[in-house]
């Protein structure tokens, strides 16, 4: 379908400007309204193309997956055939089971109402450690790999890095980030002991002057900051963090400087000042929108 357009939240329209650049596409501003009680309502443009690409990053999620179901539901009125989510950062991904009886597996919840709501929708390394595919738990659903972009970065770190994962669950796309960097890498052991607090074990390091922390999400920072801990009291001279989606809840960078994370970047997923790794081509690429030759 060649009538793509594309539309984006405000608090996206920088990421959507790139998506956009990539594809050769303009976007739209989805314009939103906040009652006194605090509902919302979306209005997008009109007429939404045949083939609808909303962008939103969905961060502090739950008024913004409302805005987004909204938003679906609009284009399809305004006109789209086709309706496509592209959302950075996929949230409720982290509870993918019942931990202790009686919660819901959010996951699937959140993937069943995306799913409903667009034909396809694609995002960045969603945490799906237990699940494998996206399409699992999102019917249409596609997971773009941040890795190469991420790998680029290291590379440019120069030599003598060591990559490091926190836990098991990091070791297929630490490995493959190490694969594209041409760097060694080592995954260590996490136990959760609470929302702040982690205990983490590595295994013998092989020397290197600077170790780079590699997670898809940094949410309290507690698993960066003992990483850190530990890689320091192991002799690591000098160590990095990288990761996905920046969510950094209050006081999560502090913590980072105080545990000596010297350098520490982020994707653009979630919009953060460590932002340093642009996902936006990568995202355009799984799109599969031929380029047009002129923005309109
Ligand atoms: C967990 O499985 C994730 O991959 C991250 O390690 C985790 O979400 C980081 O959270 P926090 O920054 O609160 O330790």
């Amino acid at each position: 379908m060649s009538d793509v357009r594309l539309h984006a939240f405000p608090d996206s329209l920088a990421f959507a400007a790139q998506l956009g650049r990539a594809i050769g596409v303009r976007a739209a501003r989805v314009a939103v309204h906040r009652f006194p009680d605090g509902e919302r309502l979306v209005r997008v443009r009109s007429p939404a193309g045949g083939h609808a690409v909303l962008v939103h990053a969905l961060r502090d999620p739950d008024a913004r997956l409302i805005e987004t179901l909204l938003a679906a539901d609009a284009l399809r009125r305004a006109g789209a055939a086709r309706v496509t989510l592209v959302a950075p950062y996929l949230p409720y991904m982290r509870q993918d089971r019942v931990f202790t009886p009686g919660e819901p597996i959010s996951q699937r919840v959140v993937g069943a109402l995306l799913a409903r709501a667009f034909d396809r929708v694609l995002t960045i390394e969603p945490h799906l450690h237990r699940v494998g595919r996206l399409s699992t738990v999102l019917r249409g659903g596609r997971a773009v790999s941040a890795a190469p972009a991420i790998a680029a970065w290291v590379r440019r770190r120069g030599p003598d890095v060591l990559l490091v994962g926190p836990d098991a669950e990091s070791l297929p796309w630490v490995r493959a980030i190490a694969r594209l960097a041409g760097a060694p890498y080592v995954i260590g052991g996490k136990l959760r002991l609470g929302d702040h607090h982690v205990r983490l074990r590595f295994p013998v390091l092989p020397p290197c002057r600077r170790a780079i922390v590699v997670d898809d999400i940094a949410s309290s920072g507690g698993t960066l900051a003992t990483a850190a801990r530990a890689l320091r009291a192991l002799g690591v001279p000098r160590v990095e963090a990288v990761v996905v989606h920046a969510i950094f809840a209050p006081g999560a960078r502090a913590r980072l400087r105080a545990a000596g994370v010297r350098t520490l970047v982020s994707c653009d997923t979630v919009l953060h000042p460590t932002n340093a790794i642009p996902t936006a081509p990568l995202l355009a690429a799984a799109l599969g929108v031929a380029r047009r030759a002129r923005a309109c």
